[in-house]
This record gives C-alpha cells, structure tokens and sequence, in this order.
C-alpha cells in the first residue's frame, strides 16, 4: 500500500522530468485492468478475442457481397476446413497451413509449410476473389494442389465463409 503522500511525490518527479505524470497513471491502470482479467479467468494475456459488435462492424467495412455475409453460416462452413487449417494467430500447421493473415499473402508464404509445387508457383495473392475461384474448385484451380477439398459449391456458402475468414484472420480493408 501507497501511502497518498508517496504518489504524490512520485507523479511530482515525473512531471518535473518530462510531464511523464499522465503515462504513470495510465500505466497503473492498465495494470488493474491486467489483474482484473486474470482474476476473472480470461486469456487477455495474449490478445483479447473481438467481440460480437466488433465483428459486425469490421464487416460492415468490408466491399459487397462479403458486408452480407452471414457469419453464423461461415463458421459452420469452416467446419469443413477445420480439419486441416488453423486460422487463430501463430496456430499450428496441420495437413494446411495456418490460415491467419491470408488476404493480402502471396500464395504459399507461410513459413514453416511445405507446400506443393503447384502452389509455389500460381503467383497468387489471396483476396477474396481468388479465394471465392480457389474454394469453389481447388483442383480445377491449381492443378497438381494437394489440398483435397472437394469444393464448396454453393457461392452463398463460399461468400459466407469467406467473410467469416476475413474477420477472423483480422482483415482490414
Ligand atoms: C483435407 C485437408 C484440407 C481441407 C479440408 C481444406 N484444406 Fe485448404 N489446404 C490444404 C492443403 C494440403 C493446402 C496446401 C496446398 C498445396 O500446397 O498445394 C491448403 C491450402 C489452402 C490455402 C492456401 C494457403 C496459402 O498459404 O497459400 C487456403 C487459402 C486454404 N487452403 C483454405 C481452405 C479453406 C477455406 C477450406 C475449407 C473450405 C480448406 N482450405 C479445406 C488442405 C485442406
């Protein structure tokens, strides 16, 4: 426990060094918030997951059809995917790649992937387009891809998901 004079004292200090008084108490409370959440369980200590109207509104930005998608479909959908791909930051590899941060990449750029000659060499950077062609028909887009997914067929389905992608990988157009 501070005693009141002390803090007095130390926000003087600081004031007096380079009017550092505000990022004193900013930091203090940001360090109750810290303990807060962990006493409340949560792992903010990473990153603090979106909230709903976060989500909404990130998709609100985002060009028509995807600002229409329904993101309750689009995460069912990912269901079909789940088995082979992460999509959380830093998340692992499976059968393909973690997913995270994929509009905007070049094809093939994840790291720490070995990925099949076919891809390497599409010279593709994923933007909802190319992935609307790509996950109506991996195969018949990329010949010799050794991602064995049938294709979703249905293009509300594919807008759906990939809307929900974009959230979730944190696009910001
Ligand atoms: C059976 C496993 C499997 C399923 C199911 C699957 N994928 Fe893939 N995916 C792969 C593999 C393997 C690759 C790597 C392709 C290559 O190297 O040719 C890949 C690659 C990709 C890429 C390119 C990533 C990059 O870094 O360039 C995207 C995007 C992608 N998948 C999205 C999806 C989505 C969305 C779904 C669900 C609709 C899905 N995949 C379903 C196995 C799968």
């Amino acid at each position: 426990m501070r005693k009141p004079g002390s803090v007095f004292a130390v926000a003087a200090v600081a004031a007096a060094l380079s009017a550092c008084g505000q990022s004193q108490s900013g930091q203090d409370a940001s360090n109750s918030q810290a303990a807060a959440s962990a006493a409340s369980g949560t792992s903010a200590a990473t990153q603090p997951a979106m909230g709903e109207a976060e989500k909404k509104a990130l998709l609100a930005s985002y060009a028509a059809p995807y600002n229409q998608a329904d993101l309750a479909n689009g995460e069912a959908k990912f269901g079909l995917c789940r088995s082979c791909h992460t999509i959380t930051p830093g998340g692992a590899n499976m059968t393909g790649p973690n997913l995270h941060g994929v509009f905007g990449q070049k094809a093939a750029s994840k790291p720490n992937y070995n990925y099949s000659d076919a891809i390497k060499q599409a010279n593709i950077t994923w933007d909802a387009q190319h992935l609307d062609q790509w996950l109506a028909d991996p195969k018949g887009y990329l010949p010799g891809t050794k991602m064995t997914f049938a294709g979703l067929k249905d293009a509300n389905d594919r807008r759906d998901l990939i809307g929900y992608l974009m959230v979730e990988t944190g696009f910001k157009p």
